[in-house]
């Protein structure tokens, strides 16, 4: 059975998607923050804090490792920064893997990320006034990253429901 790995910048949807996906296909879903955070038995936010985002990025190597490591079928939604390190993005080009890259505008991020409110360490210590700009900037960096999976979708004035149909169709 396939995995399947939804990629996308902070706020894309990932963890939204993966619930309703799993609720409409069946297979199982995992937030890749939820079992970096069970793992170390801390919020993510107190990881960035405490141990600081070296440490993060390689507690989420390992998580995403383990995930990959069977052959059960899942449904897991990356963190923001997950195919940008330590070579990740090589495991959204696996043969088992179905990697699909969520893809929203600037605008639309800004509006979700601004409406989430906090526990987004890298966000959530931009002054309002940088916000635009800096997520302008990261998007452009981590494209490339978000790019490697197998598939597309334009994410902005589509219902949850169309891209959950939308993604059932590639499979
Ligand atoms: C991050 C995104 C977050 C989380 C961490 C780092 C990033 O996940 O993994 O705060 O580097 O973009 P979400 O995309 O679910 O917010």
């Amino acid at each position: 059975m396939k995995k399947i790995l939804l990629s996308g910048y902070m706020a894309s949807g990932k963890s939204t998607i993966a619930q309703l996906l799993s609720k409409a296909s069946g297979i199982p879903y995992r937030d890749l923050d939820d079992i970096i955070a069970e793992n170390a038995q801390k919020s993510v936010s107190d990881i960035f804090s405490e141990d600081g985002e070296i440490k993060f990025r390689k507690l989420e190597h390992e998580a995403l490792k383990a995930a990959l490591s069977d052959d059960k079928g899942l449904i897991l939604a990356l963190g923001g920064g997950t195919p940008c390190y330590a070579n990740n993005h090589e495991f959204l080009k696996r043969d088992d893997v179905m990697s699909i890259y969520l893809k929203a505008s600037i605008p639309e991020l800004l509006k979700r990320l601004r409406a989430d409110g906090s526990g987004r360490p890298l966000f959530d210590k931009q002054p309002p006034e940088e916000q635009e700009e800096f997520v302008a900037k990261h998007l452009f960096d981590r494209s490339y990253f978000y790019h490697q999976s197998k598939h597309v979708i334009l994410t902005d004035g589509k219902t949850t429901e169309n891209i959950v149909n939308e993604i059932m169709s590639l499979f």
